[in-house]
Formats: C-alpha cells, sequence, structure tokens
C-alpha cells in the first residue's frame, strides 16, 4: 500500500552540499519527496527525537552531531515507503551497506551516517507529527 515515512538528510549532507544528490538517490528509487524543509535542529528537539536512545552510550554524541548543523526534514511517499526508505539508505554502518545505496555512497561513518529513516509505519507517524503541520505535506 502507498505510506509515508520520516527522513532526515544529516548534518554531514548539508555540510558537504549533498542534499540533491542524495534527493536524486530517493527519487530514483521511486519514492516521492512530499514534504521538505530545512532546519536548525534545537537541543531540545533532537534529545526528544532520540529519546529511545536516552540510555545508550552514544547518546550525547548523537545529540551533538544532530544539532551541529542545518539537517533537512523530508516525508517521504511511496509504496511501503518505510521498508523501501530502508532498503534505499543501506545499513547504519557504512562499511556494511550495500552498494548503491545512500550509506555505501556517501556515508562517512556509523554515527554521521547521511540520512535517517524511520524503522516503522508507527513511528514514521510519529516522527512526522514532531516536524510537520498537515498543510506543509503535499502528495
Ligand atoms: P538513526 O537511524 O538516525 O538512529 C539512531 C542513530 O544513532 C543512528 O542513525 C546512528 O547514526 C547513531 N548510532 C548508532 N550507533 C552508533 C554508534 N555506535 N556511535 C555513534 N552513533 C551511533
Amino acid at each position: 500500500a502507498t505510506e509515508r515515512t520520516f527522513s532526515i538528510l544529516k548534518p554531514d549532507a548539508t555540510r558537504r552540499n549533498l542534499t540533491g544528490a542524495v534527493n536524486a538517490v530517493i527519487e530514483k528509487a521511486g519514492l516521492r519527496i512530499v514534504g521538505q524543509r530545512r532546519i536548525q535542529m534545537s537541543r531540545q528537539q533532537a534529545e526528544k527525537f532520540y529519546e529511545i536512545h536516552k540510555e545508550r552510550p552514544f547518546f550525547g554524541e548523537l545529540v551533538e552531531f544532530m544539532t551541529s548543523g542545518p539537517v533537512v526534514v523530508q516525508v517521504l511517499e511511496g509504496e511501503n515507503a518505510v521498508a523501501k526508505y530502508r532498503e534505499v539508505m543501506g545499513a547504519t554502518n557504512p562499511a556494511q551497506a550495500a552498494e548503491g545505496t545512500i550509506r555505501k555512497l556517501f556515508a562517512e561513518s556509523v554515527g554521521e551516517n547521511t540520512v535517517h529513516g524511520s524503522d516503522s509505519a508507527e513511528n514514521a507517524k510519529a516522527e512526522i507529527a514532531q516536524f510537520f503541520q498537515d498543510g506543509d505535506i503535499v502528495g
């Protein structure tokens, strides 16, 4: 079924001027960018977004990185968008990412891994709601 997922182009992508290059991979895979905004995430927003990782040893580093520069938050739409985008992103660790995936093509490390994508349709809904109003998504 057609569904939506939430995506972030992370600070390592904006810093290297790769937002168009990453979007080209997304669109080539058949996903439509139906909402998109470039923002500077506040510490509070990042801590809320990554709340489930609060107890992880890398939490501080993760929040630091995600607030280190602009990010592009996106809503992607398409057939099985959640699973499709996870496939297009590749493994969290770029060293393990498959050929042609965004992380294989562009990511620098497990922390600075260029993109985020929701891991379930349920989380996608909550993540989209944290950054988008209904009127800012046009399918
Ligand atoms: P993301 O999909 O945005 O969700 C959690 C993030 O934590 C993940 O991408 C990685 O960028 C980051 N992460 C996971 N493992 C590590 C790690 N060992 N060190 C630093 N960051 C990590």
